[in-house]
């Protein structure tokens, strides 16, 4: 059974003092199974964060369902409160922002055992244990947040999240705003705890390199679709959707040593989420589209090992694929660019 199963969820923002209304999550359905790590990928404004924060309740949903461990989520959260205790957590991609700054990192460490209601000695030994688990030094306890390297406050709240052994563990661009260094470092370290844990990861980020390294699955958003998903290995070798193409291409665009065999430029800017297009949301980007894409958001098509795609030129796009060597280039740069081992599942 599926540890967490999103069906269909809609989210939409009214604005205050108008009719209009931000459409940000248009109808995704995924699942996550224990121990698995789903990585959302797509630019920023995609409707990435909003996923995660219906997730975790912070914001109430406006159509579809969420399953966790095979319940209703939102009526188990009204209902039945207690039998979630800590069981979903988040780390937030700035740890400063996470931490209170006048607290000491041990306080901040095993705050939320303190809302759980958990005895003082048995939050001291966790918080040890915890520690421990993102390889801090006993020392840390007694710092402020502001006397931690950027790295060191992301362990922080690695430790934080963690300390209630969550069964999923939402990272919202945990290594973002981190230095290549730590960013590898911080990478390999929630590699090691899933291994160690069987958590789970949501994994979020608008950075392909890092998502196709700690994910099992993916899935690719652009506003507020997901336009395409499946395992990892065979995505990134075979994308069949232009957008996900697209991404992959942007990440060699920098460096001028590679030639572009196969450059899917999005052109032009993606459209409001208040004003979304009529047929596939890419269309006015897109250097494949034809008239049909214009009039009908293309269905989900099923092309086998839960690989799913909405694009009805996705035939086109896998016979164009065979006569490059993209996907080999991505691959060596990504690892360039991440400096760490081989991803999680190839
Ligand atoms: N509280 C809110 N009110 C109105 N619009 C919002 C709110 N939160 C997010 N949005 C809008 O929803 C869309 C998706 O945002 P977000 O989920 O933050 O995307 P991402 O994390 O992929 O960058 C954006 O257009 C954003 O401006
Ligand atoms: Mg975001």
């Amino acid at each position: 059974m599926p540890l967490l199963e999103v069906a269909h969820l809609v989210k939409r923002f009214a604005i205050p003092g108008s009719r209009s209304v931000v459409q940000a999550v248009n109808g995704i359905s995924f699942t996550l199974e224990p121990g698995e790590t789903l990585g959302i990928v797509g630019e920023s404004g995609s409707g990435k964060t909003t996923v995660g924060r219906c997730i975790l309740g912070l914001t109430d949903i406006s159509g579809g369902g969420i399953k966790f461990n095979g319940n209703d989520l939102l009526m188990t959260r009204k209902r039945n409160p207690a039998s979630l205790r800590g069981q979903i957590q988040i780390v937030f991609q700035e740890p400063a922002d996470a931490l209170d700054p006048r607290m000491r990192i041990g306080a901040c460490i095993a705050e939320p055992l303190v809302v759980l209601g958990v005895s003082p000695n048995e939050r001291s030994r966790r918080v040890a244990e915890a520690l421990d688990l993102v390889g801090l030094a006993r020392r840390t306890l007694q710092l402020y947040p502001a006397e931690l390297s950027g790295g060191q406050q992301q362990r922080v709240g690695i430790a934080r999240a963690m300390i209630t052994r969550p069964r999923l563990v939402i990272l919202d661009e945990p290594t973002s705003a981190l230095d290549p260094t730590a960013r590898a470092e911080i990478i390999e370290l929630l590699v090691g705890i899933q291994k160690q844990l069987g958590t789970a990861y949501l994994f979020i980020s608008h950075d392909l390199s890092t998502v196709r390294f700690v994910s099992h699955r993916i899935a690719v958003m652009y506003l507020g679709m997901i336009v395409e998903q499946g395992e990892a290995a065979s995505l990134f070798a075979q994308p069949r959707h232009p957008y996900s193409v697209g991404l992959l291409s942007s990440v060699l665009l920098p460096n001028p040593a590679l030639r572009q065999p196969f450059d899917v430029s999005l052109s032009g800017e993606i459209p409001s989420p208040i004003n979304l297009p009529t047929g596939c949301f890419l269309a006015s980007r897109c250097p494949f589209v034809v008239d049909a894409c214009r009039t009908r958001i293309p269905p989900s098509v099923d092309l086998g090992d839960t690989h799913r795609v909405h694009c009805i030129r996705h035939e086109d796009i896998k016979d164009m694929q065979r006569t490059t060597d993209l996907f080999d280039h991505f691959q060596a740069e990504s690892e360039r660019i991440l400096s760490v081992g081989a991803p999680v599942s190839s």
